[in-house]
Formats: structure tokens, sequence, C-alpha cells
């Protein structure tokens, strides 16, 4: 075992309510299912450009960390928009338009048939909105446009520029407010009830259930494409994964639950020191809302209050959480890009190594892996949920480019 992060420090809590042995029940159906799974999956995959992101294997890593292996599921290439987060927000603003469509003609209808233009009388008249820290916001303008209707998304003052410009190439309306992702989600809800347009969040916190349950429903094809990528189709013994709202973390987590059962992983959960609402509701064992400075480089996981709906899925779902710092971040997608320990280099984004990030600092501190269990035939499952999707910050970071990286990675793996 060898220190593979410069910075050391980091906050662990074991989840009181985590409930190994208990199968998923009622409470984590009514959430996601099979069945929204299926919806979800056949929709998705018939969009254009759609392909699974590959899992990677990274044997050096596992080495230097004294495990088994290290799978990174690489989000970073997804639809050609850099993160995980397309499967969630056009699934969304898919289904938001199905159901006006519904509601005006009683007629049921897929992605293919918006495509030939035969709805666009009423499509034409739809507003989609939505409050991003960046990425989840691109997505909603990405489904937006692909579908046909209009778009206006909400960004705090944290979120750069470059990650505002790659939302308005979609041509969505931005706008700008004060505050943190929080003020941010309540002007687009505020807003968006006075003008008729339909809110596509990623939190159920607003109280808009339906839109963010198939956002989720929409990232659960992830896991379900990383389990049948599984080598030996054999489950992981961990699995690590960064939170904002939970959405990610709740689909990924409900998942591995529905396919694997009681020999699911034990899951957890990694957010930013100053953003940890995840930490700090399951040491309360209720939901709890952090207030005050949420920034961090990780923008993805900058949020303050959990989505209710990953609620019933996490509680008794994740066995840990994690908060980490920026430094743990940046070591990261450095140590990633370098192919430290001999590995592929792989583009991470800041938010997008949050989970791999977690699981390095817990595996250099003895106490920790004794609380996990992480021995040296653990299998551990990271999300990698994001590439560059901030080029400049990535160039800053890593002093290469995202192109950069890729190339080495291409020549390696022609060698
Ligand atoms: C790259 C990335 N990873 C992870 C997350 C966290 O997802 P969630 O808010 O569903 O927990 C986000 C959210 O925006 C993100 O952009």
């Amino acid at each position: 075992m060898i220190d593979l992060l410069t910075e050391q420090a980091f906050s662990f809590v074991a989840n009181p309510d985590a409930v190994v042995p208990q199968k998923y029940g009622h409470d984590q159906e009514a959430i996601l299912n099979a069945q929204g799974l299926l919806a979800a999956r056949k929709e998705i995959s018939s969009w254009p450009g759609y392909q699974p992101t590959p899992l990677v294997a990274l044997p050096g890593l596992a080495r230097a960390a004294d495990v088994n292996s290290v799978l990174y599921k690489d989000e970073g290439q997804r639809f050609g928009l850099g993160s995980f987060k397309p499967l969630g927000g056009a699934y969304a603003v898919l289904r938001t338009i199905a159901k006006e469509v519904h509601r005006l003609t009683g007629k049921h209808i897929t992605a293919e048939d918006l495509r030939t233009g035969d709805y666009h009388d009423i499509v034409d008249t739809i507003t989609v909105c939505a409050a991003t820290d960046g990425n989840h916001g691109r997505s909603v303008a990405w489904g937006a446009r692909m579908f046909g209707c209009s778009c206006v998304i909400y960004i705090n003052e944290a979120v750069t520029a470059s990650r505002e410009k790659a939302i308005a190439a979609y041509g969505a309306e931005v706008r700008r407010v004060p505050g943190s992702f929080d003020d941010a989600v309540r002007a687009a809800s505020l807003t968006s009830d006075s003008q008729g347009w339909h809110v596509v969040p990623d939190t159920a916190a607003g109280g808009n259930i339906e839109a963010s349950r198939n956002v989720m429903q929409g990232y659960a094809v992830l896991a379900d494409e990383a389990i049948k990528q599984l080598p030996f189709a054999t489950p992981p013994s961990h699995l690590f994964v960064q939170a904002g709202v939970g959405g990610l973390a709740a689909a990924v987590v409900g998942q591995f639950w529905q396919a694997f059962g009681t020999d699911r992983p034990k899951a957890v959960i990694v957010e930013p020191h100053s953003a940890g609402c995840w930490f700090e509701s399951f040491k309360a064992g209720e939901p709890v809302v952090v207030s005050g400075e949420l920034d961090s480089l990780m923008a993805g996981l900058a949020c303050g209050e959990l989505s209710p709906l990953c609620w019933p899925i996490l509680k008794p779902g994740a066995f840990a959480a994690m908060t980490i710092s920026d430094t743990a971040a940046i070591d990261t997608m450095r140590l990633l890009a370098d192919g430290k320990s001999g590995d592929q280099p792989i583009v991470g984004g800041e938010s997008g190594v949050a989970g791999l990030a977690g699981f390095l600092l817990a595996s250099q501190d003895r106490k920790t892996r004794a609380q996990l269990g992480l021995y040296s035939d653990s299998r551990i499952l990271v999300i990698g949920s994001e590439g560059n999707t901030d080029p400049q910050a990535y160039r800053e970071i890593v002093g290469r480019s995202g192109d950069e990286v890729r190339a080495i990675s291409i020549e390696e793996s022609c060698a």
C-alpha cells in the first residue's frame, strides 16, 4: 500500500441506518424499478450516438492501493457531452414532452415520433426549464434541441463562463442569478410557475417528483451497462460514488441492489467538505440542509440539500459517506491523466473523479480500511461521472488538454 494522494485529510461517517440484509423493497420500487429501467433503456439506446461507455480496469492503481481490482466507469464520452448527465436530463425532457402530447392528443409517443416532426405544433409551445451547476443544464438544453422545444436554464454566480457557453451552444437561454445552486433551483421553479413552463429538475427538493424520478431512472442505465460489463459477472465488493443531490448515487445503488440483492457492493457516498449534505444527514439520521459557502471546485457536487427522492434508497442502501478536499480531487485528476501506476491515462473532471479520490483516501488509511472491510481481495467500482466538461479548468489543473491526454491513451492502447 502506497500513498497515492498528497492530501491525506478526509472525513468519514458510517451510515447507522444501513441495512445490508434488507431486500430492495416497496419503498425503493416506488422510485426506481425494472419497468422504469426497461423504458429508459429502450428510449435512450435509440438516440443517435448512443453506445455504452467503457468500464476501464485500473490494475496499477489496484496494486498500489492493495485491493484486487479497481473498475472505472468512464462517462467522459457520453453522447459527446462529457458527462453521464444526458442520460437523465434529456430523458426527462422527452418524458415531459410525451406527457404533454398525451394530455392533448391521447397518444403515447417516443423520441422517434418527435424526430419525424408529427407533433411540432405542440412541441413548439413547450418550454423546459432547469437550474444547474453546469452539466444538468447542458443535458436539458441538449435534449430540448434534439426534441424541438424551447429551453431556459438558470445558473448561479459560481458557474464558470465556459460551462455557461456550453449550455448556450445548444440554443438555450441562460439566466445567471446571485447565490448558490439552491438559489438557482428556487428561481427556476418560481419563474416556471408564473410562465407555465415545465421544470425539469435533477432534485425533488422543489417538489417535482415525477421529473426528478425520470432523471434518476435515466441515470440507472449507466449502472445497468456497468453490471453487464462486470468481469465474470461478479459484483464489486465496494462502490464509491460521488453525490450532489444524490440522484446519481441513488440510481447506481438502486440498480446494483436490484441486480445483486444482499450481495450488492458496500456503497460509499463521496462529497466535497463544503457541501456534505449526505455526510451530515447520515450523521443526524435524517435529511439535513447544509448552508453557508458551498463552493467547491467539484461544481457538480456543491449542493447543500439532498433530493428527498434519494433518501428512501440511500438511507438503508448506502454504507457510509465521506467528504474530501478540492486538493484530493485535483491530485486524482492528475494521477488519472498521467496514467500513474502504469494504467491507461483517463480524462476525469473535477466532480467526475471524486469517487475514486474517496476510495484512494480510504485505502491509505488503516482505520477506514477496517471500517469498510477493504482488503487485498476487494473489488472496487468507481463512477467516473465526467470528463473535461470544463476544458479550460481541466487544462489549468492537469497542464494538458483532454485531447492530449486521450491521444496518449490511444497511442498506448495501440502500442
Ligand atoms: C459530473 C457530476 N458528477 C456527479 C454529480 C452528482 O449528481 P447528483 O446531483 O445526482 O448527486 C453531478 C451533478 O451535477 C455532476 O455534474
